[in-house]
Parts: C-alpha cells; structure tokens; sequence
C-alpha cells in the first residue's frame, strides 16, 4: 500500500467513525463516546484534511457535522429584537428594580416571583426551530438584525438540530448564551485576551471547520418567538426545552422577594469561581410571561428582566502617567496608564479616573500605587490609593485646564441643579479634531449608521490618513487610496461600500441619535423622531426663527425637558454643526419615523392623562398608548385630542381646560372598555 492509500484509508475509518458517532448523539441521543473524545475525533479529521488537502475532494467532516464553510454572514432580521439588560449594582438598586415592576403594573402587596439565572459573561445567539427542527441560527447583531451563523452554531455537539419530545410547538425560538469552558480556555489563552473575545472570535469564523476546532458551549436562557402560545412562566420554559434536550443552567431558581434575591445573589458569588464559566451577575427575570408582556421594554432592555452584577474583581498596581482623553461631546477624561496586570484574568494597563472632582477627592498621584478593579467590559476604575505606599517626594496632579487640540476647557452651570458639572468640557465641537474624531466614531457604531467594517479601529486608520474629516466624508471615501493599504484587499473593500450604500437608507430616529447631539439618547431620538416625522420637518430647525417656535413646542413632548430643549439650542445654533449635518443629509435617504402603529386605537391621536387608575400605572398606560400609534403629550393645548381622566384624584384644573378647549374627555370606565374592545 502507497503512503497516499495508507492515509486514505485512515481517513475513510475516522470519517465511518465520526458518522456512526454522530447519528448516535445527533439522532439517537445514545452517545457511546464521551464528549472529548468526539471532539477529538473530529479534531483529528480537520487535521488530516489541513495537512493532506487531496482528502478534502473525498468527503469531509463538514458534512457530517453539516458545517459548510462561507464566506460572509448573511444578515437576518431576528423575529424579535434582542435587547440588552439594565444593570444593578446593589440590594437598594434591586429594590428599585422591585418597586419600578410593581408600579409600573400597579401592585402593591402582592409578591413578584422572579427567576434567577447566573448571567453567562458570552456570546449571545439565538436558535429558530420550525417543526422542531433547527433552520436558524443568528448572532445578536445590533440586536435587530443578526447574522446568519447556523453553520458555526451547528459545530456545538450540545445544541439540538432536532428538538425530541412531546409538545413541539410550529415555532420557537431560543435564545442562549455561546461560551468557552475556563479550562478549555487555557489552552488557547495566549491567542484571545479573555474566554468570552475567544468565544466570539471562534463563532465569528468565516470556516466552521476552525470553528468546531474551539470547543464552544452554550446555555439556553431566553424565549423569543412562539407559536402557538404553551407556556405560562418562563420557569415553565425551562423546564421544557431542559426535557427537549437543551442545556439549561443548573443553578436557575425562583425567588419571590429581596431578602431571597440578596441571598441567593451571595450564594452564587461565593460559588462563581468553582464553576467552568465566567459569570459577572445574575439575571432575575419576572416569571410570569403575562405580566413579563404587560411589562414590555423600553428602547434597550425589558423591563420584566435586570442585570445585579458581582462586585468587580480588584488588584494592586502603580500608576505610571496620568493623560486626558477627549469624548465625543468634549468630556474630558483623566486616564491612568498603569503597569499591566492581570485583573480576574484580563490584562489591565488603563484605568479611568472619571475626572478632575474624582482626582481631587482621591489625591490620586502620578507614582501612586492603587487598587484598581474591572466589572465585564466596562473600562477598569481606580478604587482607592494606598497612601502608605506613597513614595516621599510625590506631588498632587494638576488637571490641564486645556483641551488637547489647546482650547480652553469648561465646567458647565446645570440649568436644573444650579449646580457646576464635575466634567471639564472642550466646547469647540467638530472644531477640535478630538472631538470630531470621537464623533465619526459615534455614527458608524451599532446603535447608529451601525456600518459593517467601519468600527473605531478603522475610523481610527482613516482619520490619520485624512480619508475622512466629517460624517458626510464616509460616503465619499477614496476607495483607491484604501485599496493600497495593509489589511484591505479587494473583498472587504466590496463588503465596505456595501455596508456603507447600506448605511445610506436610515431611519429618522436612528440619524437624530447618530448626529450626536448631547443629551439626546436613542429614547429621546424616536420622541423626536416621531414629533417631527419627516426629516424635512427636522431641518426646520436649522432655521434660527423657525428653531425658536419648534422649541417651545417640544416643551409639551412627555420626556423632553429643558435640559433637552437647551441642548438642541446649543447644537443647533453653531454655524459648523448646521453645515455638517446639511451634507450629511445630502448623501442620505432617511425614512420618516414609522414608529407609530397606524392602524391602532389611537393612531394619530395625542392623548393626555390626569389621575391615577385602578388596574394599571401611568406608564403602562402611557406605553399602550404608544403602541396603539398615539402619542402621550404633557401639557393641555388645543393640538390635544382626548384628555383621559382616572379616578384617583385627577386635577380638576386639567378637566376644566380641557373642556373649555373642547377637548374630549374619557374616563376611567371608558378608558378600559376602549382597550378590553
Ligand atoms: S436574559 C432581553 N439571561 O446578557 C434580554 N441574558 O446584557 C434578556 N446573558 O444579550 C436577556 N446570561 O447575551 C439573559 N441568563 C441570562 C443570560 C443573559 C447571559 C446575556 C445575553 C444578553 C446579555 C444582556
């Protein structure tokens, strides 16, 4: 036998091998072989077929694991979107969290019973099963769109590709958590700075073969679409999809109030590092799905769900310079550089010193030693110095009362506090290149234009190489120039203008955000986005005369407030933001707002209530008009359609404008038929 057949031989024997082995854990749920060693197996093949490429043309691994590799990720619309969480630090802010639920679906008495699962510090993805089969898989995305990763997630021997048992709806959707054992870890640490980047780095191979190499695992957590409608709790959930075959976290439990919440938090930190799995908190989650639906979300996150993070993990180290970065709306901030060191596993070399008040509060000196601490991805914070270990001649720092692009800086009055900010700010806008350079890196992030291939480290390439100055430069990018440079080659420039002509089709709420006017978040973009509902409406406010009438009509918008309000005074009364934003709209095509629901109950309508009602809070019903495409105003004027009267103390002053006005009015019993109809 040549030393070709030889190895073909062995091949063919691994690849029978790995197919009798796979029908038996896919397909029979009988493994016979542990998981290592299937991995092993399959490792083993990848190998054979990397060293001898002529065994690829017979038959692959690929096949058999139904890996296929591709070259770009399709881009999907999940079915829902999948949020993030709000966070909370202590027992006060979950007592918040308690109070927030239950005002909001105005209970008082009664206890909430909540779920609580360890909050897996991964990668998250979400599995769609038609017929209980598997026919999707997509990674978060900016959480409205995702990407198509089914091949890479099929390579994670745990997930299903066949939901087994009883009660499969038609649909379901899965949403898990992807992770790398801490000990699988180890082995390939020198190549990732932490498991959770090497997690992603592995299911974002454009090759499941290299995918399938890194040993993945996941824990399922979250219900996204279903039908038809099976489940009553999410505990319920659970404990079905553990049945089908999922893999669910052991350590998940109800708790039913703040002394069990405190309790159990303590018992899972205290066990945080026997487990095989970063964990940075735990997730508690209102059990209930119906209240969960009443609930809803705000723009970013539930609010049946909270984060309670651990406490950080802290280390020693030495400052060695203190610098000043500038932020995109002029905040300057004091950075230490200190000497690396690992901190719960993550190499550390800056800290965050917040600014100049913080500095000073802490005495913090160039030289110092210091307890520094890291919490998830968040940027690592000086806790406290260690005074004794001060070394005799230091000296106090002396904040630089400059911006780095050498204008003065400013410490602003709040218009609310009277009070003056603690943050020192550069106030020269796209002016200060620093400033300007943070910005484009705002507008190409997820939450904004959101441009593939366009992320800080490129904004960062193609600022120094002059390629772009200001927003509307992205859409006019010297393609030639990019083509020479390292790292870019014919492909990802392809993928590039394409991400970016992508980019050019935006919705109105999404560019107010992007153009990154202080104070004005997501939340407050779609408010404004839905007040003005067309941009052309929007750039009204370039208009000094015009811009003053708008103003004082968005005071009557319920979330807008004079803080908002002086912002856009400020933003849009310097000459160089009007014109950036001008050329900006030129290279675009901006949607108007679609936010509203036109063929709800209160499509087109403005509504306003007084008094409080029996069976649910003001910002449940404030969200139902909402959703029902109305919008909730907070002053009586004559733009008001109904005035909605609730029978706990309403104020008599607003029923009697309102009729003088003839404003129709509804009340309370009124109010709940229109939504029981
Ligand atoms: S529930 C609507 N449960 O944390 C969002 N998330 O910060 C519901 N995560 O994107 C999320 N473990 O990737 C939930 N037990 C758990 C989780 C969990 C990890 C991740 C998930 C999510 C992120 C939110």
């Amino acid at each position: 036998m040549n030393e070709k057949n030889k190895i073909l031989g062995e091949y063919k024997n691994k690849l029978n091998q790995l197919k009798i082995h796979s029908k038996l854990y896919f397909i029979d749920d009988n493994p016979k072989i542990t998981d290592a060693e299937f991995d092993k197996l399959k490792i083993s093949i990848i190998n054979l077929e990397k060293k001898y490429p002529f065994l690829k043309k017979k038959g692959s691994v690929i096949k058999i694991v139904g890996a296929k590799p591709s070259n770009k990720f399709r881009k999907i619309k999940h079915l829902r979107p999948m949020l993030s969480l709000s966070n909370a630090f202590d027992k006060t802010d979950m007592e918040d969290f308690l109070k927030k639920v239950k005002n909001f679906l105005n209970i008082k008495d009664q206890n909430i019973s909540l779920i609580s699962e360890p909050k897996i510090d991964g990668i998250s993805a979400t599995l769609i099963y038609e017929d209980g089969v598997l026919i999707k898989g997509l990674s978060r995305g900016d959480g409205v769109t995702g990407e198509d990763i089914l091949e890479n997630l099929k390579t994670i021997k745990e997930i299903p590709l066949q939901i087994k048992g009883r009660n499969i709806p038609k649909l379901i959707e899965i949403r898990c958590e992807i992770f790398i054992g801490k000990k699988d870890f180890l082995k390939i640490s020198e190549k990732f700075a932490n498991p959770r980047n090497a997690a992603g780095g592995s299911l974002r191979q454009k090759d499941p073969n290299e995918t399938s190499k890194i040993p993945l695992k996941y824990f399922a957590y979250g219900l996204g679409a279903l039908n038809p409608m099976i489940f009553n709790k999410h505990s319920d959930f659970l404990e079905a999809i553990s049945k089908w075959g999922f893999t669910t976290n052991p350590l998940s439990k109800n708790v039913e109030n703040l002394d069990e919440i405190e309790r159990q938090h303590k018992k899972i930190d205290l066990l945080r590092f026997s487990l095989d799995y970063d964990i940075d908190g735990i997730v508690y989650k209102v059990d209930d799905l119906n209240l969960q639906k009443r609930l809803g979300n705000t723009s970013n996150s539930p609010r049946w769900a909270i984060a309670y993070k651990f406490s950080a993990e802290k280390a020693l180290t030495k400052i060695r310079d203190i610098i000043i970065q500038v932020g995109r709306t002029g905040a300057i901030t004091p950075v230490a550089k200190v000497a690396p060191i690992n901190v719960g596993g993550v190499v550390v070399s800056n800290a965050t010193l917040h600014n100049e008040d913080e500095i000073k509060r802490k005495d913090i000196r160039i030289g110092d030693t210091i307890q520094i601490q890291r919490a998830g991805d968040v940027i690592p914070q000086v806790v406290s110095v260690e005074i004794n270990k001060r070394n005799k001649g230091s000296k106090k720092f002396s904040f630089p009362l400059k911006c780095l692009c050498g204008a003065e800086t400013k410490k602003e009055i709040s218009k609310t506090t009277k009070k003056e900010d603690a943050v020192r700010r550069c106030i020269k806008g796209y002016d200060c290149k620093y400033i300007a350079k943070e910005k484009l890196k705002h507008i190409v992030s997820k939450e904004a234009f959101n441009i593939d291939g366009l992320g800080k480290k490129v904004i960062d390439q193609f600022w120094h190489l002059k390629l772009v100055r200001e927003p509307s430069d992205i859409f006019k990018l010297d393609y030639d120039k990019i083509q020479n440079l390292e790292g870019w080659g014919q492909l990802s420039i392809d993928n590039l203008k394409k991400a970016i002509s992508k980019a050019q089709l935006i919705n109105l709420d999404k560019f107010i955000f992007s153009i990154g006017i202080r104070h004005i978040g997501q939340e407050n973009a779609k408010i404004l986005a839905s007040f003005f509902g067309a941009i052309k409406e929007f750039a009204k406010l370039f208009d000094i005369k015009l811009r003053k009438k708008i103003l004082i009509s968005l005071e009557e918008l319920d979330g807008i407030g004079e803080t908002q309000i002086q912002s856009l005074e400020n933003f849009f009364s310097n000459p160089t933001n009007i014109r950036i934003t001008k050329e900006l709209i030129q290279k675009l095509k901006i949607n108007n707002f679609a936010g509203q629901n036109k063929d709800g109950k209160f499509s087109n309508k403005k509504l306003m209530f007084t008094g409080g009602f029996k069976n649910m809070s003001r910002s449940e019903a404030k969200a139902i008009v909402e959703e029902n495409g109305g919008k909730v105003l907070g002053t009586i004027s004559k733009k008001l359609d109904i005035l909605i009267v609730g029978d706990s103390k309403p104020t008599k002053k607003k029923i009697e404008q309102a009729k003088k006005l003839n404003i129709k009015i509804i009340l309370e019993k009124d109010w709940n038929k229109i939504l029981n109809s």
